[in-house]
This record gives C-alpha cells, sequence and structure tokens, in this order.
C-alpha cells in the first residue's frame, strides 16, 4: 500500500498531465488557426505523450491498490500573441512539470518509498528530455522562424514527428 500522501500527489499529477496534454491541444488549435500545420502536428503529438503519462500514473495506482479519483481539468486560457508565444509557454510548463515531479520524487525519499522512486525515475528523465525539446524549439525559432522561408522549412520539419508510445515505460 502506498503512503497516503504520495498517492494524493500521484493522484494530482494525473490531472497535471491530462491538462499539459489539454494545453498542448490548445497550442495546435492556435498553430492550425495560423496555418502551420507542422507546429500542430508536433503539439499534437505532445498532447499524445502527455495523456499517455496520465495513463502510466493511474495505472501505477491501480496496481497499488489505490482508488483514483478525478478532479476538473483546468481551462486552458492562454492568448498568443506572435508564433513564438506557446514555444515560450511550453518550456515554462515543462519546467512546472519537472518541478512537481521533483516533489513527489522527494516525498517519496522521505518516506523511504523506493518503489515509487523506481516508478519515477522514468518520468525525470522524460522530463529532462521534454525540456530539451522545448527549449530547442525555441532556439530553432529564434533563428529561422524570422523569415517566410525559415518558419516554412520549420513547419515541414515539425510535420515529420511521428507519435511512437514509449516501449520500455516507467517501472511498475
Ligand atoms: Fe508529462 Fe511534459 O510532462
Amino acid at each position: 500500500m502506498l503512503n497516503k500522501k504520495i498517492a494524493a500527489m500521484l493522484n494530482d499529477q494525473i490531472n497535471k498531465e491530462l491538462y499539459s496534454a489539454y494545453l498542448y491541444l490548445d497550442f495546435a488549435n492556435y498553430y492550425a488557426d495560423e496555418g502551420l500545420d507542422g507546429f500542430a502536428h508536433w503539439y499534437e503529438v505532445q498532447a499524445q505523450e502527455e495523456r499517455d503519462h496520465a495513463f502510466m500514473i493511474r495505472r501505477y495506482l491501480i496496481n497499488n491498490s489505490i482508488r483514483v479519483t478525478f478532479e476538473a481539468i483546468a481551462k486552458p486560457d492562454k492568448v498568443f500573441a506572435n508564433h513564438m508565444d506557446p514555444l515560450q509557454a511550453g518550456y515554462a510548463h515543462e519546467q512546472y512539470v519537472t518541478s512537481l515531479i521533483t516533489d513527489i520524487y522527494h516525498e517519496a525519499f522521505e518516506q523511504k518509498d523506493y518503489k515509487t522512486m523506481q516508478f519515477l525515475d522514468w518520468f525525470i528523465k522524460e522530463q529532462g528530455e521534454e525540456e530539451t525539446n522545448a527549449e530547442d524549439m525555441i532556439k530553432k525559432m529564434q533563428l529561422f522562424g524570422g523569415d517566410a522561408k525559415g518558419l516554412y522549412a520549420l513547419n515541414q520539419e515539425l510535420a515529420a514527428r511521428v507519435y511512437a508510445p514509449s516501449t520500455t515505460g516507467p517501472a511498475m
């Protein structure tokens, strides 16, 4: 049986991951409206990954005999003034999610819950990759997004992202 506080933090993290999916789909809505289908596609794939994260945490709780409960998912309410805005919001959001995962990890450490620490190892690594990806998007936009040809090429590159469910996943 998991410690109550850790179970509650993980349960809350399901909501945060589903919100992440919702947020990135909202980014995709913005880019689709701007005619940047490659950017929209990239964030659609990102939303699928976030949904997967929520499912993984839900599964971990169920495997540990925890009754999962859901709260309302917040409305993504960001207004974007330019094509860079969602990229910066995405990077800030991933840093926030990393802090949440780190908090749960810290609590697991305090409680000597090595099983949850092992489960979260995958998420720690994933967050590192997601922060890097988000930062790379900003750098590429700074380098190439300033003119129409560069933006077109970047849009094409992002359109090539393939959704691939994690083959390994976290330790359950
Ligand atoms: Fe599941 Fe991007 O955090």
